[in-house]
């Protein structure tokens, strides 16, 4: 079984996100996947803090794609926060290009991601959001995760 999270609150989902951070390399593409609301940009909003992001993160459901400066002492400058919910093809997607534009010392998160799951191959991180009868969220991870990273995930599902 991959790692679980469970998340009783909205801030409980931020936390999440802000301590997943710590989990990330520059040159990761995570695709974050569940239903409507399950959470997702809840979540980036807190891995943009862990990232030390300092503008207000919103949805880029209307823009496809925004980028955020980044200050931490992790190597990541940029964190590229996607969602592909409303386009209308894979080229859009494709024409992002976020894999190159993570090489630069960025990281993209992706909502939706699970859409467009072809274009990015199998080195991605995957972030499932569950929404369970009482409204919690099970955040589930797999995906390119080496065994080094693996401890820290373990941690992470542990909390
Ligand atoms: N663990 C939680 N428990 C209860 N509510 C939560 C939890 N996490 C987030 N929420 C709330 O759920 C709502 C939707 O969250 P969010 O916008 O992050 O979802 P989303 O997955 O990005 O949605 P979309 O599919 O529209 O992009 C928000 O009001 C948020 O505060
Ligand atoms: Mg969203």
């Amino acid at each position: 079984m991959s790692p679980a999270r469970r998340c009783v609150s909205e801030v409980d989902t931020r936390e999440a996100g802000r301590e997943f951070a710590r989990l990330l390399r520059s040159g990761d593409i995570v695709l974050l996947s569940g239903t409507l609301g399950a959470g997702k940009t809840t979540f980036v909003q807190g891995v943009a803090q862990g990232l030390g992001v300092r503008e207000r993160v919103t949805s880029p459901t209307f823009t496809v794609v925004r980028e955020h400066q980044c200050h931490n002492n992790l190597g990541i400058v940029t964190l590229h926060h996607c969602d592909v919910y409303r386009v209308q093809s894979l080229d859009e997607v494709l024409d992002l290009a976020l894999g190159e534009l993570v090489e630069e010392a960025g990281v993209a998160l992706v909502e939706w991601g699970d859409l467009a799951a072809t274009i990015f191959g199998p080195h991605v991180v995957r972030v499932n959001f569950a929404v369970d009868d009482d409204d919690v969220r099970v955040l589930d991870v797999d995906g390119a995760i080496e065994p080094e990273r693996l401890a820290v995930l373990v941690e992470w599902s542990a909390t």
